[in-house]
């Protein structure tokens, strides 16, 4: 895959301390991750995108880098990663590494010594301010975690520094240039390295507005809510800007050949769509789209998304989707199992990038964690309002033996498996016709196969049951084009065939169906009188006719 590759791409992001552990120590690492690229091939990934796996205290895992040209022992070594990155290269398969713009850990070599008095060299490197007169913050801004002050009082030389995450996490000053050139010479680093491409941490909160003015308070905010939104988050995130910063990602990224940029953003579709760019001026390849993580899996929201970026996509912008991340409650806890697959099938044939979280494509849900198991700084900080994010970052099950075979047998994963690991897992599915992981690896086989699913347009298709979303795709370089239609409720829901067939310009039935979530795919053919079963989602080819 050359040029444009991350249009056509299936990115498989993995969590690495919980993928598969290769020393025993319990933590997933670099070498298990490249000894299972084989399975990553088979399944039809092409590009996998590592949360970070730079020197950090882990005061959140990894987001909190104290050096980033290196590789944290847990993980391994650079000469590991090199490995990996020439393992996956010789698949075929791209790296993408995750890019931490907006802050260090409060132990990053830079931090220490802006922290060391007010006229260090790299003082502005931080955000440092005076108190107020009163002693109080500068201004309201709170830390996204635990909704406390975001600006954390030093004793030493009497300013407080901003933290928008933990205070382990202080922010970095993107104004300084001097801090712009040092993380710009840190994307050529891992570039010339053969990296593929950055995920950007948080993207679109890095520039925060220059006037450090204070946040306007949110009205809707009540006390069971996530504590941090009880101030908007105007002068914080996506700011005007943010642009500026974009395309310092994006010019560096240009250097080189075919690489990729990602942008964490949880923003609508119409403002995600700003942080292309322009044709001129490209900014991000791809903005994040968070729409199907944060919002409820009904038809009216999957088909307004659909809408939305035939709307606001610009001329250089290119859809992305994805159901899950290791921030997030998993797609098949918030949708429901008999949902699962048909969201699934959304991801592989909708117009778009998809990215697939790993474990996603064995159908896991989110695992319970043991009060005395929890290892999230966000749990911790903020206990039983259901923001910890350990139980979707459970180890990946690889068999049906102890842990399942993320580590050794007599050692402890760094988080427990969860109940059903015995039999919903790799060796135990790919065995298993009907499976999940059967069922995502065969849609993403067809996917590959067809220009038309990889880079047709999509046609929402507006005359069908209330309960039932339905598109075509097609492009002008593939002979056939494909219907996907999925009933999103619990009835079996009668279609009216002439309406369908008008809708998608056909005369006659000619539909093939070639893979189905409920129900014998053989068996399903749309001839009269045609209904969808209960949560059933179909995909059929068919070929216009002349
Ligand atoms: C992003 C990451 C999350 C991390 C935070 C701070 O939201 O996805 O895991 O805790 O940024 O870096
Ligand atoms: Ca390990």
């Amino acid at each position: 895959m050359s040029g444009e590759w991350w249009k056509k791409a299936v990115i498989y992001h993995i969590y690495p301390r919980s993928f598969q552990d290769s020393n025993g120590d319990g933590i997933g690492d670099l070498p298990g991750i490249t000894s299972r690229l084989d399975y990553l091939k088979w399944l039809g990934a092409d590009a996998i995108w590592i949360s970070p796996v730079y020197p950090s205290p882990m005061a959140d895992f990894g987001y909190d880098v104290s050096d980033h040209t290196d590789i944290d022992p847990a993980f391994g070594s650079i000469a590991d990663m090199d490995a990996l990155i020439s393992a996956a290269h010789n698949r075929d398969i791209k790296v993408v590494l995750d890019f931490v713009p907006n802050h260090t850990s409060n132990e990053h070599p830079w931090f220490l010594e802006s922290k060391s008095s007010r006229t260090n060299p790299k003082r502005d490197w931080y955000y440092w301010k005076d108190p107020k007169p009163d002693g109080s913050p500068p201004n309201n801004w709170l830390s996204r975690f635990d909704g406390k002050s975001a600006w954390k009082f030093d004793d030493g030389t009497g300013q407080y520094y901003l933290h928008t995450f933990l205070e382990e996490q202080p922010d970095l000053n993107w104004r300084n240039p001097e801090v712009r050139a040092a993380m710009q010479e840190i994307l050529r680093f891992w570039f010339k390295r053969g990296v593929d491409g950055f995920r950007v941490d948080v993207s679109y909160r890095v520039m925060k507005h220059p006037d450090f003015e204070d946040n306007p308070l949110n009205p809707d905010w009540t006390e069971r809510m996530d504590p941090s939104f009880r101030v908007t988050e105007k002068n914080t995130k996506n700011t005007p800007d943010i642009h500026q910063f974009n395309r310092w990602i994006r010019e560096t990224a240009d250097e080189f050949d075919n690489k990729v940029t990602i942008g964490e953003m949880n923003l609508s579709i119409e403002q995600l769509c700003k942080h292309f760019g322009t044709p001129e001026k490209p900014e991000f390849h791809l903005p994040f789209n968070f729409r199907l993580i944060f919002s409820a899996w009904t038809k009216e929201n999957v088909k307004r998304y659909i809408h939305e970026f035939n709307e606001f996509l610009p001329v250089n912008g290119w859809p992305n989707w994805v159901l899950s991340n290791h921030d997030q409650p998993r797609f098949a806890t918030r949708a429901g199992a008999k949902q699962t697959r048909n969201g699934h099938l959304l991801l592989f044939t909708v117009k778009g990038t998809p990215t697939l979280y790993y474990g996603d494509e064995l159908g896991m849900e989110n695992v319970e964690i043991p009060p005395d198991r929890v290892q999230d700084p966000w749990e911790l900080l903020t206990p039983g309002l259901g923001l910890g994010r350990d139980p979707v970052r459970t180890p990946m099950r690889w068999n049906d033996r102890t842990h399942a075979g993320f580590t050794k047998p007599a050692s402890t994963p760094w988080l427990p498996l969860g109940k059903d690991a015995s039999h919903q897992n790799v060796s135990t599915q790919r065995k298993t016709s009907g499976s999940m992981l059967r069922f995502v690896k065969e849609l993403i086989q067809i996917r590959k196969e067809s220009k038309a699913l990889l880079l047709g347009d999509i046609n929402l298709l507006e005359n069908l049951p209330d309960a039932v979303l339905g598109y075509v795709r097609h492009h002008i370089d593939d002979s056939n084009a494909y219907l996907v239609l999925i009933n999103f409720s619990d009835e079996t829901v009668p279609l009216d065939e002439a309406a369908l067939f008008s809708e998608m310009g056909l005369t006659r039935p000619s539909l093939h169906c070639l893979l189905a979530t409920e129900g014998d795919q053989n068996e399903i053919a749309l001839h009269s009188p045609i209904s969808i079963l209960p949560n059933q989602g179909l995909l059929f080819s068919f070929q216009y006719e002349n």
